[in-house]
């Protein structure tokens, strides 16, 4: 079965409502006519309505990069699932590495978050990744197979359809270091067969898997020309239109 692929840029803790909108002028007119993958900008909280005015009716999707699990409530300086949609934006990352570094999340805040989204209808890109220290201790597919299990807890097939996973590498973001294609597409199939034994060999089978960490237009064609890969999901390269319309038409 062909997966459509997802280009997604995360944009981080980068560029003003100002900046957000001038890169989607520029960047829309790159991509105009491209069908064969998905497009997806996740800017700030700040630029997000802007970027999703900027980008109506166009082909490319907008989301958060973080979604808390509630509607509403005392939870000082987070986002709910109805303030995304309120803007029109259809999409939300969750778990991203940064977030589990930084601000502690753990796959059982994933999990709340992830039931969240699809509760909404909003598309979630499911964020995994090992560490260097466990890459090196081999310990690589048992991480995997616990973000898994964790984050997809009480997950079923019915429900799954639209989830996104992001294979990302923590060694691999940020530090020009990329997985090889073989690293990543070995990463993609323990993950696929991970969730072929959660949800169902037909979910597994059409469930994307992007891999994120360091992708450039340089490296982006040998990583997503692998059927294993479903598409990117970038950081750095993404801030700039012309590196990230490259990538787009790898
Ligand atoms: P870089 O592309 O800057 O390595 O970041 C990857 C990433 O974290 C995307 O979510």
């Amino acid at each position: 079965m062909a997966r459509k692929a997802l280009i997604a840029a995360n944009w981080k803790m980068y560029k003003t409502p100002d900046e957000a909108r001038a890169f989607v002028e520029t960047f829309l007119p790159l991509v105009v006519s491209h069908s064969r993958d998905e497009i997806a900008l996740f800017p700030s909280v700040t630029s997000l309505a802007t970027v999703v005015k900027a980008a109506a009716g166009s082909n490319v999707h907008v989301g958060l990069q973080n979604m808390h699990f509630e509607n509403e409530g005392a939870y000082t300086g987070e986002t709910s699932p109805i303030m995304l949609k309120a803007v029109g934006a259809t999409h939300t990352l969750i778990g991203h590495s940064e977030r589990r570094q930084y601000f502690a999340e753990t796959d059982a805040i994933v999990n709340k978050k992830l039931h969240a989204a699809l509760k909404h209808g909003i598309i979630p890109v499911v964020c995994i990744g090992e560490l260097l220290a466990e890459r090196e201790a081999g310990d690589t597919a048992a991480v995997l197979k616990t973000q898994l299990t964790g984050g997809l807890d009480g997950i079923t097939a019915e429900m799954a359809a639209s989830i996104v996973i992001a294979y990302e590498p923590v060694w691999a973001i940020g530090t020009g270091k990329t997985a090889t294609p073989e690293m990543a597409v070995e990463a993609h199939s323990i993950v696929r067969a991970e969730v072929a034994r959660l949800l169902g060999s037909d979910i597994a089978a059409a469930m994307r898997i992007l891999y994120g960490g360091s992708v450039k237009p340089e490296n982006a064609s040998s990583l997503l020309n692998e059927e294993e890969i479903d598409g990117a999901l970038v950081g750095g390269a993404s801030l700039k239109s012309d590196s990230f319309s490259a990538i787009v038409h790898y």
